[in-house]
């Protein structure tokens, strides 16, 4: 799909668009633009646009449509999955000054906001109305929920209170002609036609660009209580997630990580509060939450018990504010932790709960038959195993052509298990080659033709997931 690079009248169209302060072609921005948080991956726009209005987003889209310009749509760039980089050139389409919350309804425990929102700030601003929006992607204090909204994200609640898709009522889209819709309606029940809403989500802004969001949301929950688990075997780790469920309790998280994810983020992070023993292989970390503190203290009570029947080390509970960021911070600085030590690659693989010791050990058997060592952790109690694989002392060569074979055969054995590629990062760019292990060419065709339907010219995020 050859596109032309842009011409000056391009950029004069855009500066009639918009103010010129915000048609962007300084190396400063372009720079910004060209990266996300995907491996040290690098494609430089030819112009940044920062529209501020659903109307400006219109005009720009039925321009590019018009004139095959591509546009990348682009949130906080936090992505792991490259799906903000423009691998054509020419516009990313900036969100940020879509930055404001619109409408907090409280009595139908609904949220209207604009996509550049940082999740996080979102999340603080509901709870002191009482409400809660649960989907906490470690990336939560700079992500957008637009771009959480466009991968569907998860993060460690996910386990008990679902992904984004989950909450998503409702959403303002600008299509590729630059035709304004919206998907759905602001209801909790819906049975009329086609679920636009749900196909939006986690389309990674390749059919339509986000402007307005509605969310539902559920009333806050007052108290939560954190536990850490280390273990002896990872096996036995991620067996015990499972023995967790059947006992009959459902944690509000349950994390699992490997030695050396801690170990990475504790140097990371320069944490001390954590005692690492050296036989102790991973740890689960478990968080429970709800209304009554006695209960809580009942079901860590009952959930220590249960994994007392694995072989374990001292279980750490924490309870006071102090402990729990933490232990909290600790975790969600893993991907950071890991990419400040050495070039890696960052798999998302997902498997149903109970298959996921089957998943680690197969993950390890990988790694010694093809010469990659990896740094596992992540959603355990939703099978979703960050597979993080580190370059170390690999040679250039095996990393480009062996490693890619390693991984191939890793999402062949995912999918044999019942899994698939990815549980909340997306395909992007950076997956888009394994496809055709989760999919046939039949499915593959079908989400090509939506492609179509949605961009006939192909300009809207080009070259991702498909
Ligand atoms: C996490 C991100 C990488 O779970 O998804 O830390
Ligand atoms: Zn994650």
């Amino acid at each position: 799909m050859p596109f032309k690079s842009l011409q000056p009248q391009d950029v004069t169209f855009f500066q009639s668009t918009l103010e010129s302060r915000y048609v962007l072609l300084d190396a400063e921005h372009i720079e910004r633009c060209s990266s996300d948080q995907t491996e040290d991956l690098r494609y430089p726009p030819e112009v940044v646009l920062q529209p501020g209005t659903t109307d400006e987003v219109s005009r720009i889209m039925a321009y590019c449509n018009t004139n095959r310009i591509p546009v990348t749509p682009r949130g906080a760039g936090t992505g792991l999955s490259g799906g903000a980089l423009p691998v054509f050139g020419g516009v990313v389409l900036d969100m940020k000054r879509f930055n404001k919350i619109l409408h907090v309804d409280k009595r139908n425990f609904q949220v209207t906001t604009e996509p550049g929102v940082i999740t996080q700030e979102l999340q603080e601003h509901l709870k002191a109305e009482g409400l809660f929006y649960p989907p906490d992607p470690a990336s939560k204090g700079s992500c957008f929920i637009g771009g959480n909204v466009s991968e569907n994200s998860g993060g460690p609640r996910a386990v008990k209170y679902g992904v984004v898709k989950d909450y998503v009522l409702n959403l303002e889209i600008v299509l590729p002609d630059g035709n304004v819709i919206w998907t759905g309606a602001n209801v909790l029940k819906n049975a009329t036609g086609y679920n636009l809403t749900q196909l939006i989500v986690g389309s990674e802004g390749t059919l339509g660009v986000i402007t307005k969001i509605v969310l539902r949301l559920i009333p806050a929950v007052k108290h939560d209580l954190t536990l850490l688990v280390p273990f002896r075997s990872a096996v036995e780790a991620c067996a015990a997630v499972n023995a967790i469920f059947l006992a009959g309790f459902t944690p509000s998280a349950l994390e699992f990580m490997e030695r050396d994810a801690l170990v990475w983020s504790m140097k990371y992070t320069q944490t001390t509060g954590v005692d690492l023993p050296d036989d102790i292989t991973a740890h689960l970390l478990i968080e429970v939450d709800g209304n009554y503190m006695e209960e809580l203290y009942r079901d860590a009570e009952a959930i220590s018990e249960i994994v007392q029947g694995f072989d374990i080390g001292e279980i750490l509970l924490a309870d006071s504010y102090e402990q729990k960021n933490m232990l909290w911070a600790l975790r969600r600085k893993v991907g950071e932790a890991v990419k400040s030590n050495s070039v890696y690659k960052e798999e998302d693989t997902v498997v149903p709960r109970a298959e996921l010791p089957e998943l680690l050990k197969i993950i390890k058997q990988l790694g010694t038959a093809y010469g990659f060592q990896s740094v596992c952790y992540g959603h355990a109690g939703d099978g979703n195993l960050h597979v993080n694989i580190v370059k170390g002392n690999m040679s250039d060569e095996d990393w480009e052509v062996k490693l890619p074979l390693g991984i191939r055969e890793l999402f062949k054995e995912v999918v044999r298990l019942g899994g698939t590629l990815s549980g909340e990062h997306g395909i992007g760019l950076v997956q888009k080659g394994y496809m055709d292990i989760a999919f046939n060419a039949v499915q593959m065709n079908l989400m090509r033709d939506i492609k179509r339907v949605f961009d006939p010219e192909g300009i809207l995020n080009p070259g991702k997931v498909l």
